[in-house]
């Protein structure tokens, strides 16, 4: 069958239907998918049938897959990670487990692995158990940093242009107190990155995106500690405008796949233990830095 795609929101998503993704892909699938995920950002893929093996198989079509930084702690593969306040024996896990801790940071804007110098490019994440219907939260929000770029003014722009933020895989520590130390060669391994507040997408015509997460670090850098807060605080505020995002309500069994170049995301808090939520998340690793407009290799073309 050709594949094909509808959109959900002009700005961002399609679905897809009648797609098997744990088969073999030929090349124009891929070709298809890669096509519609740089114009869309977003793609849901419906009633799929993966599990752990089949999932990091189709990942694998779009490029190599990322680790988890910690080993162990939320997932029996290091490579697909759970999502999940589930355990993988099945036990519904308590509020205060570390694994339902993690899923808790998830509510906060951000992108995939921007701890890392160079941050993932898409994810997969597959819904195996979901909130029921009557249920408060549990959906999927994304935010297009492309669009939220354009609609700034001109002034704020210019101010954000040259700013950096700290990234730090330790500091979810800070935001979720309860989780664990990390150990030394966790630590070493993921050392604090900074990345443009503004970055330049030279595979978009050098098109320009805003680039922050809320998951890692609350402060902006290249200006006073609180005015670092408060215009972290602001941007917060600036992309949860509904009119750069779209929600995802969850059906059983959906796949979908998402550009962290150009979306954030977030989970919308549910009653973690009241209801049950176990997805699996494949992550296709990146391999560029995040360039910024200053950088040697963007200052010319733009
Ligand atoms: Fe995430």
């Amino acid at each position: 069958m050709e594949l094909s795609s509808k959109k959900l929101l002009a700005h961002i998503g399609v679905q897809i239907d009648n797609f098997d993704c744990s088969k073999k892909l030929n090349t124009s699938e891929v070709e298809f998918i890669r096509n519609s995920i740089q114009e869309n950002h977003f793609i849901c893929f419906k009633n799929q049938k993966l599990n752990g093996e089949t999932l990091a198989q189709f990942t694998k079509n779009f490029g190599e897959l990322e680790a988890y930084p910690e080993k162990d702690k939320t997932k029996g593969k290091i490579e697909i990670f759970n999502v999940s306040n589930v355990s993988e024996n099945g036990d519904h896990l308590p509020e205060d487990d570390q694994r339902v801790l993690l899923q808790k940071n998830n509510s906060r804007w951000h992108t995939d692995s921007s701890y890392r110098y160079y941050p993932a490019v898409f994810s997969m994440l597959y819904g195996q158990e979901i909130l029921p219907p009557e249920a408060a939260g549990g959906q999927t929000q994304f935010s297009n940093m492309l669009m939220a770029y354009e609609e700034l003014s001109d002034d704020k722009k210019m101010l954000l242009e040259p700013l950096h933020q700290v990234h730090s895989y330790n500091d979810i520590r800070r935001l979720e107190p309860g989780l664990p130390e990390l150990t030394q060669s966790e630590k070493s391994n993921f050392p604090p990155v900074t990345h443009p507040l503004i970055r330049v997408h030279p595979d978009r015509n050098y098109k320009k995106s805003l680039f922050f997460t809320s998951n890692t670090s609350l402060e902006i850098g290249g200006m006073s500690l609180d005015e670092g807060r408060d215009l972290h605080k602001w941007l917060v505020d600036y992309i949860s405008n509904p009119e750069f995002c779209y929600t995802h309500y969850w059906d059983l069994n959906d796949l979908v796949m998402w550009d962290n170049r150009v979306l954030l995301h977030r989970v919308i808090p549910y009653d973690y233990s009241r209801y049950r939520r176990a997805m699996i998340r494949g992550t296709v690793e990146g391999k560029e830095p995040v360039a910024g407009p200053f950088s040697n290799t963007i200052r010319n073309k733009l």
